[in-house]
């Protein structure tokens, strides 16, 4: 297996504080790895900084994306390299229908024929996350996702708000997403991913290779999914006797 995704000693600001504060961690060809972390400390902007919004800066350090050092390119540029992303919350774009933005995603004409595979089949011609509830603005970030068809996929919190019957669809519509691409022509292919969770949920859905542990904008510690999720479930973040390695850093 070859690195996907290497992050070397990465130190990023946001809103002019230093929130990342030297991150190594590395997800390979084909793997799956999950984040897990209190609130607040910096995986959100990790995935953010690995994307390229401008609302976190770089100040030292290296994102490597199969080889390449990504963090001086913009967002469409490493979107186009093969980087995609599911936001935690993400914006509503007024003036935007969610169908022009999936077919702009999408090199295949019949892209808008997946919608009802997401049931989101009565969206195409609404403003992208105007008024939509909290289960629709995920299937719409994974039919806009699937419409990409990225070769590394990040996922901030795909579980968080949803509600048990859109829980199966979406956990399904992952898995697709990493394993085999839904439509037509199902495609395999060596998906990469990194997917942060506070619950665990999409780990019934994805087998996850590789789990870190991030506090206070470090990886503190890396070990099997199961194992890192029993510990925090049994003991909080307080300590990581479950990891592999007590510190990686
Ligand atoms: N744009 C920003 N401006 C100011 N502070 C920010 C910004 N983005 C994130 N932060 C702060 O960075 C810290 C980490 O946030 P976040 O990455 O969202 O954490 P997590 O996803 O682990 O809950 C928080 O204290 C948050 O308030
Ligand atoms: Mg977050």
């Amino acid at each position: 297996m070859s690195e996907m995704l290497k992050i070397v000693d990465l130190h990023a600001e946001a809103g002019g504080r230093e929130i990342l504060k030297g991150v190594n961690l590395t997800v390979e060809e084909g793997e799956t790895c999950v984040l897990f972390g209190p609130n607040g400390s910096g995986k959100s902007t990790l995935l953010s900084t690995i994307m390229g919004y401008s609302t976190c800066k770089v100040t030292s350090g290296q994102i490597l994306f199969k080889g390449k050092d990504i963090s001086s390119l913009s967002i469409d540029e490493r979107a186009r390299m093969g980087i995609g992303m599911m936001m935690q919350r993400p914006p509503n774009i007024f003036g935007v229908k969610l169908g022009d933005l999936v077919k702009a995603a999408s090199k295949d004409e019949g892209v808008l024929g997946n919608a009802e595979l997401f049931k989101m089949e009565g969206f195409l011609d609404r403003d992208i996350n105007v008024g939509f509830s909290g289960g629709e603005i995920k299937r719409s970030e994974l039919l806009q996702l699937t419409a990409q068809k990225p070769e590394f996929i990040l996922l901030d919190e795909p579980e968080s708000g949803v509600d048990l019957e859109n829980i199966d669809l979406i956990g399904g519509k992952i898995k697709d997403l990493l394993y085999e691409h839904a439509g037509p022509v199902s495609v395999q292919r060596h998906v990469s991913s990194l997917i942060i969770t506070h619950t665990g949920q999409v780990l019934d859905y994805v087998g996850a290779d590789r789990g870190y542990i991030m506090k206070n904008g470090r990886i503190q510690c890396a070990g099997r999914p199961s194992d890192l999720l029993k510990h925090i479930k049994q003991n909080g973040y307080g300590e990581c006797d479950a990891c592999q390695a007590k510190t990686i850093q």
